[in-house]
């Protein structure tokens, strides 16, 4: 039977696909969500693919008096709304823990005030909790490695190294269970929020699942926020027949998964109760360098002439690897990856060609370099 769903960031890359689902599935959804300029433009306008089958509240997380209207008759709340620019929440910095620390904690305070009704919370977390990822040496033995050091970086040795012996350490699945080492004031927030709900869920008996998404990417993303991910930054760039700019030397790797695939977790943590009180990774299982996607883009825009560039220069707080390990939320929520990297890319680009592509790699590039961050 349809539950009555708030979906908080619902007109966002991806709370929308998931308010889609939602209501595609006989939900009652209702959205709230700021419209932040930097991400929806400075008139904030709602966006097209807002669900015209979801109730739309305009408004802010941290205004305690619009959330408790809100949740009015509310059953089950996903909370995504946030600020999401890692590099700029390095300079914004009460902005980001007031938007979101602050946020999950008012949006919380309401929540307990009406917990009798409330059946279930769904957080979205994020990788960038862990830092860089898991590691282990040659001879087998497990590495929660800090980031790398700024002297190594500026000599462009950019693979880890074992702290204490110095030999070369191999990537391997990051597991939940991977110590938290958050390097940007983002990733602390992220933190927050994940701690904050899963603690006050606990406490309350509030069934709670916090999901930790690695790189998520796909149609809707953000293209004229310059704090968007690499792929959405790549397929706009090639759009505009300009070569992909890579960091570092271009084999740094992450776990990219495809929005649909986020959120089919994300109903699967709504229906099952076997992962309530858990974090869980979602993501693929599988690296893919930062030269994959370049190459992936160029590939299906017919446009390998455009040579990826290696800038040979680093933004501070990277990590180098990190894929998740995803058998817990295999087990406990049942949950697959269905979308290949291949096809998914094919799907964010044949969006992107019908956007408006402002290319916002040279705008967010300069504001971290006049800041010594790049
Ligand atoms: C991203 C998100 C973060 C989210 C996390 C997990 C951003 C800025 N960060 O972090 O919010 O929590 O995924 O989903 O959206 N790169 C280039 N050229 C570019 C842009 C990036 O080489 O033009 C490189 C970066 O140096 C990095 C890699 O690509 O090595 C990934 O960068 P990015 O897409 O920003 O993702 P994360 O920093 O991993």
């Amino acid at each position: 039977m349809g539950e009555h769903v708030l979906v908080t960031g619902g007109a966002g890359f991806v709370g929308s696909h998931l308010v889609d689902a939602l209501i595609a599935g006989g939900h009652e959804v209702r959205i709230f969500d700021s419209l932040e300029p930097q991400v929806h433009g400075q008139d904030r306008q709602v966006p097209p693919h807002v669900n015209p089958g979801a109730e739309l509240v305009r408004g802010s997380v941290t205004d305690a008096e619009a959330v408790a209207r809100v949740l009015d008759g509310i059953d089950v709340v996903f909370h995504h709304a946030a600020a999401v620019g890692v590099g700029q929440s390095m300079y914004d910095i009460v902005h980001y823990c007031h938007a979101n620390t602050v946020g999950a904690a008012v949006l919380l305070q309401e929540i307990v005030k009406r917990r009798s009704r409330i059946r279930k919370m769904v957080v979205a977390s994020s990788m960038s909790v862990y830092g860089e990822g898991a590691y282990r040496t040659p001879g087998g033995k497990a590495r929660s490695p800090r980031l790398r050091t700024r002297d190594r970086l500026e000599r462009g040795e950019w693979e880890m190294r074992d702290g204490a012996t110095g030999v070369p350490l191999e990537p391997i699945p990051t597991p939940e269970t991977k110590p938290l080492q958050p390097t940007s004031v983002y990733a602390i927030t992220k933190r927050d929020h994940e701690e904050l709900f899963l603690t006050v869920g606990y406490a309350y008996r509030i069934p709670t699942v916090a999901l930790r998404y690695f790189n998520i990417y796909g149609e809707r993303q953000a293209l004229s926020n310059p704090y968007t991910g690499v792929a959405a930054i790549f397929s706009t760039r090639v759009l505009n027949g300009q070569a992909p700019m890579m960091f570092e030397d271009g084999e740094q790797s992450r776990d990219f998964i495809h929005v649909s695939d986020v959120v089919r977790a994300n109903l699967l943590a709504l229906e099952t109760d076997r992962a309530d009180y858990e974090a869980l990774n979602v993501g693929t299982g599988q690296p893919t360098t930062i030269r994959q996607v370049a190459d992936a883009i160029l590939e299906t825009l017919g446009r390998t002439d455009l040579k990826p560039c290696v800038l040979g220069t680093f933004r501070e707080g990277d990590i180098r690897h990190c894929y998740a390990d995803i058998s817990r939320a295999r087990d406990l929520l049942g949950y697959a990856p269905e979308v290949t990297f291949n096809d998914g890319v094919r799907r964010l680009v044949e969006w992107v060609r019908g956007q408006q592509a402002v290319d916002g790699f040279d705008q967010a590039h300069r504001q971290l370099v006049e800041r010594g961050l790049a």
